[in-house]
């Protein structure tokens, strides 16, 4: 298997880390960015003790310079990316009529503007190459909506359109651009939300539980493979049958 330089923001979290686990096990050379070092240290020394050798560079990905930097340094050390997952994501909860400009602000700039700031300084290389494999981590309120998510649930959706323009821009190039929608995993992001509010969720779910990283993450290795080259512009929902759009 052809070993490629993979990017993964917000790789530390729940869904990021299974995602670096099942990339590193293809053979990859993977990277990601932290903001607190400490506790990125603690966690890659984590994954080392399983085997896994992870990159990681300091970067903010809801600033366009601090994102390109960071580019650049994975770049400098592991190669062009070849493989780029828009992954990293905050929530903001509250209902829009007590919504603050920050916390709309705050929820775009980390999961839609991030997916500008990171792509754009790998697309041309990507181009140049011939190859590549990106794929936007959305969720099942971009494509449902969320009491208390406006902002989430619109960045979200952006990143569906925003893949599928550059899908269409970039297919003559050998590159993909896919989403994955996962619905409600059991990651930090999803305990946060109050006990009762979460078992009333879940118990709308079919499947009857939350979702696991490994079950988001095995989407996300098949999109980045190298036999995924005809699967362009695709929105795949996991999410344990909780919403069903076709
Ligand atoms: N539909 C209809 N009404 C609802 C509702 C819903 N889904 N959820 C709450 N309400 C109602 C309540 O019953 C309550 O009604 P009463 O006032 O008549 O009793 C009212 O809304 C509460 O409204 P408030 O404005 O006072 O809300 P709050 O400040 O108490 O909190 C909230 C609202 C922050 C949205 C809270 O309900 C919450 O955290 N909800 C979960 C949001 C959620 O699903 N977030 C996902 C996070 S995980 C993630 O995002 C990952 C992913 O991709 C899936």
């Amino acid at each position: 298997m052809t070993q490629r330089t993979a990017l993964v923001t917000g790789g530390t979290g729940g869904i990021g880390s299974a995602i670096i686990h099942y990339l590193a096990q293809q053979g990859h050379r993977v990277a990601t960015n932290y903001r607190d070092q400490a506790k990125a240290e603690a966690w890659r020394q984590k994954m080392a003790s399983s085997g896994i050798e992870v990159l990681l560079v300091p970067g903010d990905v809801s600033d366009p310079a601090s994102s390109e930097t960071m580019v650049r340094q994975v770049e400098e050390k592991l190669g062009p990316v070849e493989i780029l997952v828009n992954n990293a994501g905050i929530t903001r909860d509250t209902t829009f009529h007590k919504m603050s400009y920050q916390q709309w602000t705050e929820v775009m700039n980390t999961n839609l503007n991030a997916c500008f700031n990171v792509t754009r300084p790998v697309i041309d290389n990507m181009r140049t190459r011939k190859w590549g494999r990106i794929v936007q981590i959305s969720s099942i309120n971009g494509q449902k909506g969320q009491y208390g998510q406006a902002n989430y649930a619109a960045a979200k959706a952006g990143m569906h359109g925003f893949t599928i323009s550059l899908a269409q821009e970039n297919a003559k190039f050998g590159i993909t651009v896919n989403t994955v929608s996962p619905g409600y995993v059991g990651t930090d992001m999803v305990m946060a939300v109050p006990e009762e509010v979460r078992e009333k969720i879940v118990a709308q779910i079919p499947v009857g539980r939350l979702g696991k990283p490994d079950e988001i993450a095995h989407a996300v290795a098949f999109f980045t493979g190298e036999q995924a080259s005809w699967i362009t512009g695709a929105n795949l929902a996991i999410n344990g049958g909780h919403y069903m759009g076709w």
